[in-house]
């Protein structure tokens, strides 16, 4: 898998190869990442950097300035965006970093306080640690590559470690690449807004810097924390997909910078932005880990790599490979309107359709009269809307056999709450300024171990308090003002990363001591839907919009990266409280099939034809949810380009395939679509319905589209019988 050979290291999946090496000096050079080469470079070739007039030569008779680097500190010949800035206790702010040695190991080690990808044992997995160093000021970093041979990715990630003077640390990439080529390709991010997430923008990559970032102090809805670089031919399923996913919850920047000479540098990391650490003697630093995933057969072939990934080796415990539960919510049904009785009504009707757990969302703590009035932080019962408490209520929705689940939003506290009233000091703030009010409420202070304790304290107590199986852990506010009374005045820099270092520690703590209940992260929707957060809940609500044209745009957004078995898909009333758009009930189930479905509505207002075809989906999503969320998804037309958007699911035994298909305007009579599978077994038969079909002929002639789609969308089930 690693290899070491003529100062070239070779980092080989079962399909991919990266390959740098050790130039003069101590340079270490990047020289490949892409389709797996099986030869060994051509040493005289893969050195030989052209000079560029002006470059300063600050290794031999060369310029880093040139050379591709795999990692670029400021302050020398190289004048491209740097990957790493500090300063340090002399005043200067150049840092040399060389070539020192190397270590391979037989296993992926944990990233200490952080989330990231991991190896079972029996799995194929290596890592490589490079080790470079600048001389003059102690200082040492690592760059560690692990390689999941089977999987086809490589993950990234840097450690640096003082071992000289008190310095301040201003930018640490997680890892930083040059490429040769760029001229003639393509940007690709997911950007957006609350109710908007994750909406697909493709751009032609020019000369200069181009990036997305995050400076709300979660990943946000704003921008994922996630680039892809591919040619501009590449397509869907064609040509070459390079993609880069953050394993980080908090502010990032990713982005790529071409010079003058068609290098682009991609640079992935913590924001710096609002960023500054101290490192005393002995101290070290840890970036988050980056993923890179790179197919040759185009942007879907790319997605796959990081579904397995995630799904496997990114989410734990007991649900990673279970079959979640099938939610009935009462937000949108009730909001805060509702008692003991009214949910336990929506659980009846719900149980009887094959639901199979209900959720009470926000409004079961004391205090909590609207968004407007307190309650966050305090985590108390509400004996107004539950006299009988939480504990009465999971009784009776067990008693129809049911899982009983429950929100929270931890990280909050309402100006009106004992909280508040006890710790005023424990939220963000710069003292002597006024704190703004966001949802009517303050984000709390999660650099301050006291406090992340007090939310493990109050949460869990109200998780023993009552048979509570579920968790909507919820986050509803960006930062603003940030700074900590706890922290000493030189590391106001490190707030926000310290704030997402308390928040993993809550999440790691609650999570070991609950192995039994599932969580699902969200915030307002999908706007801290990322890698991060996967690593301690399985799946996310991906967006408080629930409108089924937009969550077609938003779930195939979302799975760039992310598997649909991480989606939170809910089927909710009409017209849509978002957008008062009406859209058919059967279309509103076939949109939210592939994710983690459920229902965000009062079942006991719907029609009995819509009854019956909720009964029929659930019954539907439990016979095919193996396949939407353990399969291979392609996707095959989008929703950003065309009316028409279409997945194909292909079961892990490829026996089953599934086709998605939703039209935003259905046309009577319209022009016939003949769609292209992929991923079939050419020699086989394949049989829909009543109807049999050559694997060879659907992926070449393709499946014929009646009347477009008959009722604005299908989910067609096609079984291989030979
Ligand atoms: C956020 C969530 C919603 C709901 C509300 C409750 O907006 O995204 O699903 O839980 O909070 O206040």
């Amino acid at each position: 898998m690693i290899l070491f050979k003529n100062n070239i290291f070779y980092l080989n999946t079962n399909k991919t190869t990266y390959a740098m090496g050790v130039f003069n000096d101590g340079i270490l050079a990047h020289l490949y990442w892409g389709k797996r080469i099986y030869n060994e470079f051509c040493a005289d070739e893969v050195f030989d950097f052209q000079h560029r007039h002006m470059a300063a030569f600050d290794c031999d008779c060369k310029s880093t300035d040139y050379i591709p680097l795999e990692y670029a500190p400021q302050g020398g010949a190289d004048l491209r965006i740097p990957s790493m800035e500090a300063t340090y206790s002399d005043g200067s702010n150049l840092t040399v970093l060389r070539y020192c040695d190397y270590e391979i190991l037989n296993s992926k080690p944990k990233l200490s306080g952080l989330p990231a990808t991991y190896a079972e044992e029996g799995d194929k997995v290596e890592t490589l640690v490079v080790h470079m160093r600048d001389e003059l000021q102690n200082l040492d970093v690592y760059l560690s590559y692990s390689v999941f041979e089977e999987l086809d990715a490589i993950t990234r990630s840097v450690r640096i470690v003082n071992n000289g003077e008190k310095f301040r640390l201003t930018k640490a990439m997680s890892f930083s690449m040059d490429f040769y080529g760029m001229p003639k390709s393509d940007l690709i991010h997911l950007d957006g807004c609350w109710g908007r997430e994750r909406t697909v923008t493709r751009r032609e990559i020019v000369h200069g810097n181009q990036n997305i970032e995050s400076r709300a102090g979660a990943s946000s809805a704003y921008h994922n924390p996630f680039i892809a670089v591919c040619d501009k031919e590449t397509t869907e399923n064609s040509g070459d997909a390079y993609g880069f996913s953050l394993v980080y919850s908090g502010n990032f920047v990713a982005g790529i910078e071409m010079d003058p000479y068609g290098c682009g540098r991609v640079y992935m990391g913590i924001n710096p932005c609002k960023f500054e650490f101290i490192l005393e003697n002995g101290e070290d630093f840890q970036c988050p880990e980056v993923v890179l995933a790179y197919s040759s057969n185009g942007l879907s072939g790319m997605s796959q790599i990081y579904h397995k990934l995630y799904r496997t080796r990114l989410c734990r415990g007991k649900f990673r490979d279970a079959d979640r539960f099938v939610l009935i919510n009462n937000w949108e049904a009730t909001y805060f309107n509702f008692d003991e009785d009214k949910i336990v009504k929506i659980a009846e009707k719900a149980a009887k359709l094959g639901v199979d757990t209900m959720v009470l969302d926000d409004g079961w703590f004391a205090g909590r009269v609207d968004e407007m009035a307190g309650g966050l932080g305090d985590w108390l019962e509400n004996k107004d809307r539950l006299p009988n408490g939480l504990k009465k209520l999971s009784e009776r929705i067990n008693a129809l056999g049911m899982h009983f689940g429950l929100w929270f939003e931890p990280e909050m506290v309402n100006p009106v709450s004992r909280l508040f009233e006890a710790h005023p000091e424990w939220i963000l703030h710069v003292k002597g300024r006024t704190q703004s009010l966001s949802r009517y409420q303050y984000t709390l202070d999660l650099t301050n171990k006291e406090v992340c304790d007090y939310i493990i304290g109050a949460v869990g107590r109200v998780l023993k308090s009552a048979n509570i199986e579920y968790v909507k852990w919820d986050m509803n506010r960006y930062m603003s003002e940030v700074g900590s009374e706890f922290l000493p005045k030189e590391k106001q820099g490190e707030v926000m990363h310290r704030y997402i270092l308390g928040l993993y520690y809550i999440l790691e703590t609650l999570t070991s001591q609950f192995p039994n209940i599932l969580f699902e992260s969200c915030s307002s929707g999908g706007g801290r839907f990322d890698p991060g957060m996967l690593y301690y809940m399985p799946q996310t609500w991906t967006s408080d919009t629930t409108d089924a044209l937009e969550r077609i745009k938003i779930q195939y957004g979302t799975s760039f990266v992310y598997p649909y078995s991480a989606m939170g898909a809910h089927v909710s009333a009409c017209p849509n409280h978002q957008l008062g758009r009406t859209t058919p009930f059967r279309m509103r189930c076939d949109v939210a099939l592939p994710g983690q479905f459920g229902f965000e509505l009062d079942l006991n207002k719907c029609t009995d034809e819509e009854i019956e075809t909720s009964r029929r989906a659930v019954e539907k999503y439990k016979e095919l949810r193996n396949v939407f969320h353990r399969g291979t998804c392609y996707r095959l037309r989008s929703p950003f380009s065309t009316d028409l958007s279409v997945l194909e699911f292909v079961s892990e035994d490829e026996n089953t395939v599934i086709l998605c298909v939703y039209s935003k305007i259905p046309t009577v009579l319209a022009a016939d679509e003949y769609i292209k599978l992929y991923g079939l077994d050419e020699k086989a038969t394949y049989k829909l319905g009543g109807k049999t079909y050559g694997g060879d002929y659907l992926m070449n002639k393709g499946y014929k589209l009646c009347n477009n789609v008959e009722y604005a969308s299908s989910v067609l089930g096609f079984i291989k019988i030979n």
